[in-house]
């Protein structure tokens, strides 16, 4: 995995919203006393929902708000990958590139990337887009396949991938799962066994 740094320019400060802010200080009851450390990745987490990305400000907010050293607030935000540490598209396209996704085609669907968006980690001149690949999403039978924002998209071809982007980018709610005709992870075609009652 790469150096996780932060991003060269960065807000001067960092706030929750009111209604984030009561939501943080719920969460933080949920653990016991003096473990209130515990909460500090559904912080983080938020705090990247509330801003985009995970300013470092909002790293040190979240670290005051729960008593802990700045560098392990810090060692958190750089360890996950789920934390975008620089600023990102409106969609983020995580493009899963192990090997079933790329025996299936993933590498054409990240030349459509390249081509459409740009190198990793860039943000597309319009805002609307970034990608980056990530390893395995779990979601192997339906490769390739991608996560968009909070949506997965499967079964991906670079046909149905541009037009998936087209959509995005046309301000459509494209349909989340398969791309092709397929009942979720069940066969393409349709079902291939117990299609008889038995005697
Ligand atoms: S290998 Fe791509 S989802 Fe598992």
């Amino acid at each position: 995995m790469a150096v996780r740094r932060l991003a060269e320019t960065q807000p001067k400060d960092f706030a929750f919203t009111p209604d984030n802010l009561a939501w943080a200080k719920r969460e933080i009851t949920k653990y016991p006393e003096g473990r209130q450390a515990s909460a500090v990745i559904p912080l983080l987490w938020r705090a990247q929902e509330q801003g985009g990305w995970l300013q470092e400000p909002a790293i040190r907010y979240v670290a005051d708000m729960l008593g802990m050293p700045y560098i392990r607030a810090l060692e958190i935000a750089t360890f996950y990958t789920m934390f975008n540490l620089e600023p990102v598209g409106k969609y983020l396209v995580q493009l899963c590139g192990t090997t079933p996704c790329v025996l299936r085609g993933a590498e054409d669907i990240r030349k459509v990337c390249q081509r459409r968006i740009g190198e990793q980690e860039h943000v597309s001149a319009d805002g609307m887009f970034s990608w980056r690949e990530v390893e395995c999403l779990g979601a192997c039978v339906n490769a390739p396949m991608a996560q968009i924002n909070y949506d997965y998209y499967e079964d991906l071809t670079p046909e149905n991938f541009e037009k998936l982007l087209d959509n995005l980018a046309a301000g459509k709610n494209p349909k989340p799962g398969p791309q092709i005709d397929r009942q979720f992870s069940a066969p393409v075609g349709g079902p291939t066994t117990l299609k008889s009652v038995g005697k």
